[in-house]
């Protein structure tokens, strides 16, 4: 059979790139700008063009002015290195390349250092939609932008601080059954918390209107759209009881979303949840997704801390 000389490119699912470091087993890596392909760049080029307006109507102020602070370029896929030339000098927040899904303490590891995990491959440009993993287009697109904001940025940190914590409150278990049942209740609340603020927040917006300030609705063009003005959301003031107990589910648009007064407000609600952990309450959250899988629980019980 002919061969065709087409680059293999670094597609979603299809980039011999990314499996050739998973195998070698690297999880951070560089960002091969040379291997993308024309296709992943017009994959680029749609996605930013089809999202803008909907952005200029429903995304919060602060990820508008972001999107303009790092330049983002809408007619390619970004390097890397020009998106932290811009970012660095903000908030001190780097994104990080990485070859694939990061360990529960390893990813918030990352955020308390500033740095961001950042998938570089880009969903297939004939597959706009949905996409259960995430790419270049929702980390970079969709997160990135947030992070010059210097509220926003100490809520992430704060995070990490909260992995540490929980790391740090059972190292000292001796009854190794009863401490992986008390980190899986403090992961289940913390991955929830996280997808109910960071992934799909709603802040309060100019005249009591609402926006979007969450990465997984800013990078979707249609659930961007259905969150704010869909009659089959709800929407909610936050209450930090139901962050921690709701189950996250992914498949589908979210029916229920919670709306923060601001970022000074998110990061108060980290900090309860910090509490809150010390205290035992998040021992025992309800059951239900996300499931935490072996990896991310032993990520937390081999945390050097
Ligand atoms: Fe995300």
């Amino acid at each position: 059979m002919p061969q065709t000389l087409t680059s293999p490119g670094l597609t979603t699912g299809h980039a011999p790139f990314i499996e050739e470091a998973r195998n070698r087993g690297e999880l951070y890596i560089a960002q091969p700008y040379e291997l993308y392909s024309e296709e992943n760049h017009e994959a680029w080029r749609r996605l930013f063009a089809r999202i803008r307006p909907r952005w200029e109507r429903y995304a919060n102020d602060h990820f508008l002015r972001g999107i303009e602070a790092l330049n983002l370029p809408a007619d390619r896929i970004p390097r890397l290195s020009e998106v932290n030339q811009r970012l660095q000098p903000l908030t001190g927040f780097q994104a990080k390349p990485v070859s694939g899904y990061v360990p529960g303490f390893l990813f918030f590891d990352c955020l308390r250092r500033r740095e961001f995990p950042t998938t570089i491959t880009i969903r297939d440009k004939d597959r706009m939609d949905y996409l259960p993993e995430p790419d270049i287009f929702h980390d970079v697109a969709g997160h990135v932008p947030m992070h010059t904001e210097r509220a926003f940025a100490d809520v992430l940190v704060r995070f990490g601080d909260c992995a540490h914590t929980a790391a740090e409150l059972t190292a000292g278990m001796r009854d190794q059954v009863e401490r992986a049942r008390r980190l899986t209740n403090i992961m289940k609340a913390m991955s929830r918390f996280f997808w109910f603020t960071v992934e799909f927040g709603l802040m309060r917006g100019p005249r009591n209107s609402v926006v979007a300030y969450g990465s997984g609705l800013l990078s979707s063009y249609g659930e961007l759209e259905h969150a704010i003005d869909s009659p089959e959301t709800q929407r909610y003031p936050v209450q930090i009881e139901w962050l921690i107990n709701q189950g996250a589910e992914i498949d589908h648009y979210q029916p229920l979303l919670f709306i923060v007064e601001s970022f000074d407000h998110l990061f108060s609600l980290v900090d309860t949840l910090e509490h809150w952990m010390r205290e035992g309450r998040l021992d025992n959250v309800a059951p239900g997704l996300p499931e935490i899988n072996d990896r991310d629980l032993r990520s937390f019980m081999d945390a050097a801390i």
